[in-house]
C-alpha cells in the first residue's frame, strides 16, 4: 500500500501488498488520517476481507513517522472490527464484514460506491422539469456588471430600523408555545384586514394560513387537488415554479395563451369536462406583466364554476402598483368558494423571510392544515410575530409607499432608457406593477435570443430570455428586465449596453 507525506496524494513504496495512494493533509493528526483512509478503503470494497495490509514498519518508513503512530491507527481499526492480527505477524482485513457495510458507512466522501436510489415517479418528473428552469442569478456580483435578474433585492430597500427594533423587542419576550398549524393568529388577523382593505379579499382570519413562502402554498394546494393525469390550466408563458410543481404531481397541463390583457379567456378549453385547477397571476401576469381586466376575471370564474375547477390566484407582486389603483382580487368577485388566493412578503420585504400566506375557501381549510402539518408542522413563529407587529404599527403601509416610490423611479429610468436607446427595436410591457418589465424584441428571431444575451453579457449586462417561461414553443421574442436591485444610473448604463448589443446585429 502506498503512502505519502505532506498534503496531496503520493505514490506508495510499491510493496507487493495492495497498492494505493494515501492523501495526507498538513495540520491533522497522522494517526487519524491513516485510520480514516484504511477504513474508507475497506468500506468501499477496495480492500476485501482477508486482504493483507503492509507492515507498520513499511508505513512508518514511508510516512516518516514513528511506528507507534501507525500502530495506534491499526489498533483503532482492530478495536472497531475492521482488521485483525495487529500485534501478530500480519494485519488483515476482517473476514466477517457484511457486504452492505460500505454503502451504509461511507458517507465521508471517500469515493466509496454510492447507493443508487430507486427514485419515485414524482422525483423523476420533478428532475425532468428542473432542466427547463430559467437560470439562477450568479452568486457573486461582478463589479460593474449590470444584472437585470428578476427577484434580486437591494439591501437599502429593506426597512432595517423598524424591523430590527421589533426583532429585539420580541426577543426580550419568551417564545409562546403551541403555535397553531395555520400560523401566528395576530399575523393572520393583520393579513385578513390588510387584504380586505387593499385587495378587497373577503375572509376571516381562520381562512388565512401562513406558509413557508407562497411556493409552499402552490405545493400543498397541488397535493390536495391534483391527482396524476388531472387537467390543470396554466397561463402560457407562466411562472416556472408553478409549472414545475404541477408537472411533478403528474398533472396534465393545458397551456392557455396570454395576450395584452392577460389570460385569453376565450381560449380556455371549451369542453365541459371537469378541470382540477386553473393557475393565474391576474394582477401582474408572470412574466408578461399584463393585468387581467374585470370582464375577463368574471368570465374566468364562470368558466371555472362550469367545470368544478378551483382557481389558484397568485398575487405575488400586486401590491406594487404604479399608475392606478389595483384591481380587486379575483377572490373578492367569487361567490362560490372556488378561489384560493395566495400572496407573499417576498417582493415587498424579502424572500429570505420565507413568509407567504394563502386564503382558503372554507371547504379547503381543514385539508390544507392537514397537508401543512405533514409537510412541516407549522411556519416559524418568531418572524411571524415580528411581522404581525410590523403590520399593527403601520410600518407595512409606510414601507409599501416608500418601495413604490423607489421602484417607480427605477421603472421610469428603464422606460426612458429603453425609449431612447432601443427605440422601435423594443416594445416595453408589464410596467404598471411589480418589479420587472418585459422587453419584447420584434427584430430578434426567438432562436437568436441566446446569441443576443451572450453578446450583451460580453458587454457587461445580463437580461433574461423569456423562452424558459413558455410551455412548448414561445410565440414572442423578448427578455425580462428585473429592476429592483439596480440604481437608476445602473439601469441607464445597462440599457445603453443592451442597445449596443442589439444594434450590433439586430
Ligand atoms: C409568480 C411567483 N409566484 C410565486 C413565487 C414564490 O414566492 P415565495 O415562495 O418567495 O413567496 C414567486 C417567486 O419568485 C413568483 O415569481
Amino acid at each position: 500500500m502506498g503512502v505519502s507525506r505532506g498534503s496531496g496524494y503520493g505514490a506508495g513504496p510499491g510493496s507487493r501488498h495492495v497498492r494505493m495512494l494515501i492523501p495526507l493533509k498538513a495540520g491533522e493528526p497522522i494517526y487519524g488520517q491513516i485510520y480514516r483512509f484504511v477504513r474508507a478503503q475497506i468500506l468501499a470494497g477496495r480492500l476485501p476481507a482477508g486482504a493483507r495490509l503492509p507492515s507498520t514498519r513499511a508505513w512508518a518508513l514511508q510516512l516518516g513517522v514513528s511506528r507507534t503512530t501507525v500502530l495506534q491507527a491499526f489498533e483503532q481499526l482492530a478495536a472497531e472490527g475492521y482488521v485483525q492480527g495487529v500485534t501478530g505477524s500480519a494485519t488483515v482485513v476482517a473476514a466477517d464484514l457484511p457486504d452492505s457495510l460500505g454503502r451504509t458507512k461511507a458517507a465521508d466522501g471517500s469515493g466509496a460506491a454510492q447507493a443508487v436510489p430507486a427514485l419515485s415517479k414524482y422525483a423523476a418528473r420533478l428532475l425532468a422539469e428542473t432542466e427547463h428552469r430559467p437560470p439562477d442569478p450568479p452568486i457573486a456580483k461582478q463589479p460593474g456588471h449590470v444584472d437585470f435578474h428578476y427577484g434580486n433585492r437591494i439591501a437599502i430597500d429593506f426597512p432595517h430600523r423598524a424591523w430590527h427594533t421589533l426583532v429585539s423587542r420580541r426577543a426580550a419576550r419568551a417564545v409562546p408555545s403551541g403555535a397553531p398549524g395555520g400560523g401566528h393568529m395576530a399575523l393572520r388577523e393583520a393579513l385578513a384586514a390588510h387584504l380586505h382593505r387593499t385587495r378587497a379579499v373577503r375572509c376571516n382570519p381562520a381562512q388565512v394560513v401562513i406558509v413557508n413562502g407562497s411556493q409552499q402554498a402552490l405545493d400543498l394546494v397541488t397535493r390536495l387537488l391534483v391527482d396524476t393525469g388531472a387537467p390543470v390550466v396554466i397561463e402560457n408563458p407562466q411562472y416556472h415554479g408553478a409549472r414545475q410543481t404541477f408537472r411533478a404531481a403528474g398533472a396534465r397541463l393545458i397551456p392557455c395563451p396570454v395576450d395584452g390583457d392577460g389570460l385569453d379567456v376565450t381560449a380556455l378549453p371549451r369542453s365541459p369536462a371537469r378541470v382540477a385547477l386553473v393557475y393565474v397571476t391576474p394582477s401582474h401576469q408572470f412574466p408578461t406583466g399584463t393585468v387581467l381586466p374585470l370582464a375577463r376575471r368574471l368570465a374566468l370564474i364562470e368558466w371555472a364554476r362550469a367545470r368544478q375547477a378551483f382557481i389558484l390566484e397568485d398575487d405575488y407582486d400586486g401590491e406594487l402598483r404604479y399608475d392606478s389603483r389595483p384591481i380587486e382580487a379575483v377572490q373578492s368577485l367569487d361567490t362560490t368558494g372556488r378561489v384560493i388566493y395566495m400572496g407573499t412578503v417576498s417582493k415587498a420585504l424579502t424572500p429570505e423571510l420565507r413568509i407567504g400566506y394563502v386564503v382558503l375557501p372554507q371547504s379547503l381549510v381543514s385539508p390544507f392544515l392537514a397537508a401543512k402539518w405533514v409537510a412541516d408542522l407549522f411556519a416559524p413563529t418568531a418572524p411571524q410575530m415580528v411581522l404581525a407587529e410590523f403590520f399593527r404599527a403601520g410600518h407595512y403601509d409606510r414601507h409599501l409607499r416608500r418601495l413604490r416610490e423607489i421602484n417607480a423611479r427605477r421603472r421610469g429610468a428603464l422606460m426612458t432608457a429603453a425609449r431612447e436607446q432601443l427605440a422601435d427595436r423594443v416594445a416595453i410591457g408589464g410596467v404598471s406593477a411589480g418589479l420587472h418589465a418585459m422587453l419584447w424584441l420584434p427584430t430578434v428571431p426567438i432562436v437568436e435570443l441566446p446569441l443576443l444575451v451572450e453578446c450583451a453579457s460580453q458587454l457587461g449586462v445580463t437580461l433574461y430570455p423569456v423562452t424558459p417561461y413558455y410551455l412548448g414553443q414561445p410565440t414572442r421574442s423578448g427578455v425580462l428586465a428585473g429592476y429592483s436591485s439596480l440604481s437608476e444610473h445602473e439601469i441607464r448604463e445597462g440599457i445603453a449596453l443592451f442597445g449596443q448589443a442589439l444594434r450590433s446585429r439586430w
